[in-house]
């Protein structure tokens, strides 16, 4: 029997390290499985939710309580929810994750680890080229800190792992937890 309350996948990561990317091809599997499924992706939110805010240590923890706190209300009502956001700061995470779990909800943090190397090399929105060049200050991994899980549920090298082997891996932790169906098992 699969745990049928929602759930907090919380993928945490550089700029490019393919959060938006495995959420985007996460989603509709999940929904096939007859799950509700909701992303919050950073970019998106900030121009909605977190419209305004910029990148100081202050409006990132903004940005991320928001996040925690709009998907804490949608998984206790039975939502899978996805959020991708770097959230660069350790204790802003564990604040996250004792919002969720005070709830009762499972909280599954995923750190896609591709390195800065990895993503610089990338650059797919060409911001970290204007960062080097000092247009865009206080950029993660150049000039302000990204502080690595230390026991996330799950670890992703990004940079070497394709987005499918990704998805793979995520949906095998998700399995292990009972939060989705086995193979065996099917939802009506
Ligand atoms: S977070 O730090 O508050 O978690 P969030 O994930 O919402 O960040 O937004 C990150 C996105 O904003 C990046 O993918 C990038 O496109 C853009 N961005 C613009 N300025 C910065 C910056 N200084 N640091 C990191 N990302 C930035």
């Amino acid at each position: 029997m699969t745990d049928r309350r929602g759930f907090v996948l919380w993928f945490t990561g550089l700029s490019g390290a393919g959060k938006s990317t495995l959420s985007e091809l996460l989603a509709p599997r999940l929904r096939q499985l007859g799950l509700a499924v909701e992303v919050l992706d950073g970019d998106e939110v900030r121009t909605h939710l977190s419209k305004g805010l910029g990148f100081s240590r202050e409006d990132r923890d903004t940005n991320i309580l928001r996040i925690a706190y709009v998907a804490k209300l949608l998984a206790r009502n039975g939502v899978a929810v996805v959020t991708a956001a770097i959230s660069p700061y350790r204790a802003t995470r564990e604040a996250a994750r004792a919002m969720i779990e005070a709830e009762g909800l499972h909280f599954l943090e995923v750190h896609l680890a591709a390195s800065l190397e990895a993503c610089e090399a990338r650059d797919v929105k060409g911001l970290y080229a204007e960062a080097r060049a000092g247009r865009r200050p206080g950029f993660t991994g150049i000039d302000d800190p990204y502080e690595p899980p230390l026991s996330p549920e799950l670890r992703l090298d990004t940079g070497a792992l394709s987005v499918e082997e990704s998805a793979t891996e995520v949906m095998r932790l998700l399995e292990l937890r009972g939060l989705v169906p086995g193979n065996a098992e099917v939802v009506r």
